[in-house]
This record gives C-alpha cells, structure tokens and sequence, in this order.
C-alpha cells in the first residue's frame, strides 16, 4: 500500500488571489486549502465568477497567488523564477481550454509538438512525436491542416493531444467541452476517462452537472471559497500507475484506441455506447415543422390552379352560350 503522504500531488495551503487595492479590492480566492492525491478526477463546480479559472490557473502556474503556500510535487513552488515555472509547467502539467487555444498560424502537428519546446529533443522527433499521438486520436490525415480548417470537436482532440504528448501527470481542463455539441463532449469525456485510468490527475472546471459522474470528487465553489467538497471514490481505490513508479500517461503507443464508429449523421458509437445529437434531433424536427407549411402552401396553390381553371373553363362555356343566344336572336330578327 503506497504512502498516503507521498500520494499527495498538490497542496494549497491558504491560498489567496487578491485584485485591486483600497476600495477596488476584491477576492477571486480566499484562504483556499485544497489537499489533491495522485490520480484523483476532480470536477470543480460553481456559479460565474467564483474562482474557477483563478484556481486552474494558480495550480497550472500560469498565474501567482497574492498570499499562501502552493506545494506540488512535494516541491514549494510559491516563490519559483518564471523560468522553472514554465519549465516545471511543460514538463508536468498539460492544459485544456474551453476555446482550444491553438496557435492559428502554425500547423496541426505543430501545435501538438509545441510543449515538447522544453524536451531536448530535435525538431524533426518533436514532429515524429507529434504525428504518432495524432494517429492515435484518429487525426494524422489532417495534421497538415491549419487549426481553422477543423471542425470545433477535431481541436479540441487536437487540443487534448498536445496536452498529452510530454507526458504530463497533471491533465488541467477549465470547461473542455464547453464549446461542444453533446456528441463531441462525449467523445473528449471518453478520452480523459481513459486517461484518468492510466493513474493520472485530473482537475477539470464545469458548468455541466451530468459530467460530474466521470470525477472522483466534485467541488462546488462560492465566492473564492470552498462551498461543498464530496469524494465519491475512495483514495485506496483511485486508479494508479503501480507502486513507486511515476504516474503518468503511458500514452501512446500502449494505449488502446477509442473504439468510435460514425452511424450516420446524428449518430456515433463511442465504446458501443450509441450517442446522438439532441441538438440535431431538435433542429431536424424544426426542419420538418418548416417544411410542412411549404407542403400545405404548395397543395393549397394546385387546389387553388385547379378551381381557377374550372372557373375559367366555366366562364368560356357561359361565354359561348351567351354568344349562340345572341346570334339565334339575330337569326330570329332576321
Ligand atoms: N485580471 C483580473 N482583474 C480583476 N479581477 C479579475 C481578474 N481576473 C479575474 N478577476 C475576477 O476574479 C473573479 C473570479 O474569476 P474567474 O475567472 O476565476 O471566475 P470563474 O469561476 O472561472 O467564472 P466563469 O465560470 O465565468 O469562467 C471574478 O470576479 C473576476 O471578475
Ligand atoms: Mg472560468
């Protein structure tokens, strides 16, 4: 059984996130303690404004908190140079953001080959890296392509697959399907389940109360302040690498496929699970609705064609008849 001590990844310990001063000052987090184990799958929940990205951003070191003490890795990371931040960033920490964040000018491979800046290794493997995770998430045929060439579910698996590629044991996520239709959520949702299995953390920010039933614990936050905090998996039965090994992706070669078969338009199976659209259901049922008036108008002006023409048929025939009348009594005078 590994350390329960050693199995800590992250702790905050008081941390708090202040902006402005004097009367302008206001809290985004306040006296935060937050204690996360290796390969826990965390959702944290709250209402617009609460904190949510300030708190990813601060375990993510892409922001400083004002006050209080940040552990990770059993390292004090509070008072780091930006340096070994960014370094211990994109060598431990991969992130997933609700609008993809790719970089428009440069390529799909080079996107995904981006965190490996920090690795050593030549432009060429970075690229060879890069082009096997794309196979992996069924992405190699566009890796050619520009970020705004792909549909918004393609970037954000690309999105998912540069966060992956350096190996991270850390997978932050604020809102990563916030941008997807239902059939596309369920496909990135599949893909960090299967990462979380492998044993790694993962702290993810959502406004979608279903997707909570992926996470090991949720968190609700209100105001900067921890609201509610329940763990619905036990710390000895969260997912682990193995004993005193280093948990992280073991992506990619070992990895096992998402098994996803496209049915037809509103339709996919991911993992033989059948998935469809709502949206689409919805919007062909408008489609439907809108046609029908057309169909009604239509019959409506053949119907209406037909009774001009017995009307005209009708008039020539009165038309005749009054004519022959007119010319018998012609006749008749004569
Ligand atoms: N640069 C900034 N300057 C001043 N206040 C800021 C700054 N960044 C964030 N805040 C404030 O901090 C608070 C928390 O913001 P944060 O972005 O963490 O919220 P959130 O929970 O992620 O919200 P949402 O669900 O809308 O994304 C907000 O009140 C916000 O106005
Ligand atoms: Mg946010």
């Amino acid at each position: 059984m590994p350390n329960q001590e050693n199995d800590t990844i992250i702790e905050l310990k008081s941390v708090s996130k202040r902006y402005g001063f004097g009367d302008a000052e206001s809290y985004a987090l306040r006296n935060f303690d937050l204690t996360v184990k290796r390969g826990e799958f965390i959702m944290i929940m709250g209402p617009s404004g609460c904190g949510k990205t300030t708190l990813l951003n601060i375990i993510g070191l892409l922001d400083k908190a004002s006050t209080g003490e940040y552990i990770l890795g059993g390292k004090d990371v509070s008072r780091v140079s930006a340096n070994k931040k960014a370094r211990f960033r994109a060598k431990e920490i991969g992130f997933i953001f609700q609008s993809f964040n790719l970089v428009p000018n440069l390529s799909i491979i080079e996107n995904v080959s981006l965190p490996l800046i920090y690795s050593g290794y030549r432009k060429t493997r970075r690229l060879r890296m890069a082009d096997n995770i794309l196979e992996h998430f069924h992405l190699r045929e566009r890796e050619y392509y520009m970020p705004y060439q792909l549909s918004g579910g393609q970037q954000q698996r690309v999105a998912i697959a540069r966060s992956l590629i350096a190996n991270p044991s850390i997978i932050l996520a604020d809102e990563p399907t916030g941008n997807l239709d239902s059939r596309n959520s369920h496909i990135i949702m599949e893909e960090l389940q299967e990462i979380h299995s492998l044993g790694n953390t993962i702290i993810m920010v959502t406004h979608n109360p279903a997707l909570t039933t992926y996470a090991t614990r949720v968190i609700n936050m209100l105001d900067g302040e921890i609201d509610t905090d329940i763990k619905t998996v036990a710390d000895s039965e969260l997912p682990r690498a193995g004993k005193g090994e280093k948990v992280s992706v073991k992506v990619l070669p070992s990895r096992k496929p998402i098994e996803m078969e496209i049915i037809s338009d509103d339709d996919v199976v991911v993992s033989g699970k059948k998935v469809s659209t709502k949206k689409d259901e919805k919007e062909s049922d408008k489609a439907e609705k809108t046609k029908k008036p057309e169909k009604d108008s239509k019959a409506k002006k053949t119907e209406k064609a037909k009774s001009d023409s017995k009307k005209k048929e009708k008039d020539e025939k009165t038309k005749k008849t009054d004519d022959k009348k007119k010319e018998s009594k012609k006749e008749d005078k004569k």
